[in-house]
């Protein structure tokens, strides 16, 4: 892991010495104050792994650097997360990150914060319509397209079902753009069938067993890819194959390299993963947050549209795992070999 957030570094300031594209800073009026910068995140959930990780290595980056930090979780809720953004513009924090539950009810947040002249960082998710100061992810819309493209490289033809995340994340409308620029052509030549394109609610495994389920009794067992847009959503998919006795028979794709994930991709029940490093998102994000604070400038390479402008953007690139690099995520000091062989 180490050594990807060096190659990150590098990577960013390499290019930030040849040519700064964007450089963001917060049109704030905020009076300075002595003492150390206070950082506010606010994030949707703990839910998934991944989130768990964010929040270790978000509160480590902050001690490193004597950044004071406050972290709160609103568990899918947008009226907490709302208002606990509220509480901690209160207290005065300096500047925000938040990992939205909703991104288009989040822009209430960064409106709320300017008010106040505090910046806001949009962490993983984007946050909509809104003039949010910086945004840091991984390239979302290319893991759509590694899943799909995965899926039709080892599944050229054939009847596919497509789980997507909560609609209320705009993350989960990206992944399904990029699943949809690598399957267009294959569904237009009569290769790949659609059975089944919904949205698991909230990103649940359940809801992605259910969608599964469906597809089966439909098509009579005849299902032959499952491009699930994250590891939450494939587990639900496989547990849906098991009952038929189809698992390890169908593809399943996925997103996180989540422990469970890696498991089922060594036993054979899950056929890929998009593993996303978290350090450099969750160091990047503390980084950037001091420097907003301190109304220096945060040189990015990226831009994406928000509905309302143009966010300077941070963009991680992700890494395709299957069974045959799996250890890709070991060396990074990601999982334990015990962790993903039990041993
Ligand atoms: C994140 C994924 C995560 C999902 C569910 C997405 O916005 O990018 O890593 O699995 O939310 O929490």
């Amino acid at each position: 892991m180490r050594k990807m957030f060096v190659l990150f570094c590098l990577l960013l300031s390499a290019s930030c010495v040849k040519e700064p594209q964007e450089t963001s800073t917060a049109g704030t009026t905020r009076a300075p104050h002595s003492g150390p910068i206070r950082i506010g995140f606010s994030m949707d959930t703990l839910k998934e792994e991944r989130w768990q990780r964010d929040k270790r290595l978000v509160e480590q980056r902050a001690k490193e650097i004597g950044a004071v930090l406050d972290v709160q979780v609103a568990n899918g809720d947008d009226a907490v997360q709302t208002k606990q953004a509220d509480n901690m513009l209160t207290k005065g924090v300096d500047v925000l990150i938040v990992a939205p539950h909703n991104g288009e009810i989040a822009a209430s947040i960064v409106e709320a914060a300017h008010r106040k002249g505090v910046p806001v960082i949009s962490y993983d998710r984007l946050i909509r319509d809104s003039d949010v100061d910086l945004y840091l992810s991984h390239q979302v819309e290319r893991i759509g397209e590694m899943q799909a493209d995965y899926a039709l490289k080892h599944v050229p033809k054939g009847n596919y079902v497509l789980i997507g995340g909560s609609p209320t994340d705009y993350n989960a409308l990206l992944l399904r753009k990029g699943q949809m620029n690598i399957l267009k052509p294959a569904i237009a030549r009569g290769d790949v069938r659609i059975i089944s394109e919904q949205f698991a609610r909230e990103w649940k495994a359940e809801e992605a067993l259910r969608i599964t389920e469906d597809a089966l009794t439909r098509t009579g067992n005849k299902i032959h890819a499952i491009v699930a847009s994250n590891d939450g959503t494939a587990g639900g998919a496989i547990s849906a194959l098991d009952a038929a006795g189809l698992a390890g028979k169908v593809l399943v794709t996925g997103q996180d390299a989540q422990k469970d994930a890696m498991q089922r991709i060594v036993k054979g029940t899950q056929t890929m993963t998009v593993y996303k490093p978290i350090q450099p998102l969750a160091f990047g994000a503390v980084d950037a947050a001091i420097k907003l604070a301190r109304k220096e400038p945060v040189e990015t390479r990226d831009k994406i549209n928000n509905g309302k402008k143009d966010v300077p953007s941070i963009l991680i690139p992700p890494i395709v795992v299957d069974k045959s690099n799996v250890d890709i995520t070991i060396k990074d000091g990601y999982h334990t070999r015990e962790d993903i062989y039990g041993h």
